[in-house]
């Protein structure tokens, strides 16, 4: 079967990671279906999608309101389309916030989750990929980040996507014909070329304040922040700030999904298994400045702050085991993720609304 007859649920798909994934699946043919509470994300979101792909493909979408936690609201999907599987984005993601309120977390996270498996086994569609997170290492011991490292989580957030995976490995070992690929992703960084999509978080900023690099670097650029906080200036690093691995959202992670739903297809037992879509080196976070700077002619004001507790020095992966299993490798430098960026955030200085 070509990808032309495939159809794929993709939960969370108005968010930053699915519309980005979503669009790159309709132009592979497939046909989609989301499913978003649009808790952190906005139907425009969904609108600008069908933009991107015109009105041949955008017949190929379909949105669902529905929470994950309701589980009729997967029960009113599954008997009208036979999916052939399922991209499970839909999730909270604010670390600071989980700390805060990690019952918001393990309900939303895990219970929306669990409901997802009850119906895909009930209807018996078995094949899953899955975000994880990087944050699976915690701060790891030893770096590039390997698949099989001894797996840690550092905050609430951070232990709903290690208790999912156990989860994962757990359903597949007692019902074998389930498929699960786990992904573990590091930072990404960047929009869709057309600047139309990109990042607009709504849940992970503190009074409007993102967490984040990025989305901060972003908004002090457009001028609605005056200076970045830089966290640690004395790590043993080239520069004193701390180093992390990142990636395009269209050509590392979006392109990462086709690849891992391209193996569900193609190859038989493939059990649970985890792969980092990373990049095998860091940049800095004062880098990270710099080219901002260069991509958008912007002075990125920046005060040097103490440490952010639980930030590790250094973080980046190993992706060898996506490169030689899934054939994936993040393309792009981080100029080009800057410039898309750059695009996306002068393009929707306030991201998908119009100025409050
Ligand atoms: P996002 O917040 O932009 O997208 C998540 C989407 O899921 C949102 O549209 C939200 O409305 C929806 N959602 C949340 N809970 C839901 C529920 N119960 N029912 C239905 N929809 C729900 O986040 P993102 O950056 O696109 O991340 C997608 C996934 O990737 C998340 O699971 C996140 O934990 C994981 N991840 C993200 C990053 C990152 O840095 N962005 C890194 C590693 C892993
Ligand atoms: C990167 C570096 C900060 C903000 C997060 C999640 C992780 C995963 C990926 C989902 C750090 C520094 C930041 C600022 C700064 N997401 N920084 N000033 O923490 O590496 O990873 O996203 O799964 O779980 O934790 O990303 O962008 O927050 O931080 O100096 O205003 O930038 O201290 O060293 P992080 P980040």
């Amino acid at each position: 079967m070509g990808s032309s007859e495939k159809t794929i649920l993709v939960t969370g798909g108005a968010g930053f990671i699915g519309t980005h994934t979503v669009v790159q699946l309709l132009n592979d043919g497939y046909r989609v279906s989301i499913i978003d509470n649009l808790d952190n994300s906005v139907i425009e979101a969904v609108h600008r999608v069908k933009d991107l792909v015109g009105p041949e493909l955008s017949q190929k979408l379909d949105f669902n309101l529905g929470d994950l936690r309701n589980r009729d609201d997967l029960e009113k999907l599954f008997p009208k389309t036979k999916f052939d599987a399922v991209i499970h984005f839909a999730g909270l993601k604010a670390v600071a916030e989980s700390v805060g309120n990690p019952r918001r977390y393990f309900d939303n996270n895990l219970i929306g989750t669990i409901n997802l498996y009850e119906v895909m086994a009930k209807y018996n569609r078995k094949k899953m990929v899955f975000s994880s997170s990087a944050t699976v290492y915690g701060q790891p011991e030893k770096i590039p980040c390997v698949e099989d490292f001894e797996l840690k989580a550092m905050n609430p957030y951070g232990r709903t996507k290690l208790f999912l995976e156990e989860i994962a490995r757990d359903i597949q070992k007692a019902e074998p014909d389930w498929s699960i690929i786990l992904l573990r992703y590091f930072n990404p960084v960047g929009a869709h070329e057309s600047g139309k999509i990109g990042e607009d978080p709504k849940c992970c900023s503190n009074r409007g304040i993102p967490n984040n690099l990025m989305p901060y670097i972003q908004q002090v650029a457009v001028g609605r922040l005056p200076e970045l906080n830089v966290f640690g200036h004395d790590y043993p690093t080239k520069d004193g700030s701390a180093v992390c691995s990142r990636l395009h959202p269209c050509y590392g992670l979006a392109d990462g999904h086709i690849a891992a739903v391209r193996k569900l297809f193609s190859s038989e037992n493939i059990g649970c298994i985890a792969y980092n879509l990373g990049t095998g080196s860091g940049t800095s976070v004062l880098e990270m400045v710099a080219a901002f700077e260069k991509a958008s002619g912007k002075k990125i004001p920046i005060k040097l702050c103490p440490r952010r507790p639980g930030d590790a020095t250094a973080v980046y992966a190993s992706t060898e085991k996506a490169q030689k299993e899934l054939g994936w490798k993040a393309k792009y430098g981080i100029a080009e993720m800057c410039k898309d960026q750059w695009k996306w955030a002068s393009n929707n200085p306030w991201g998908y609304q119009s100025k409050p």
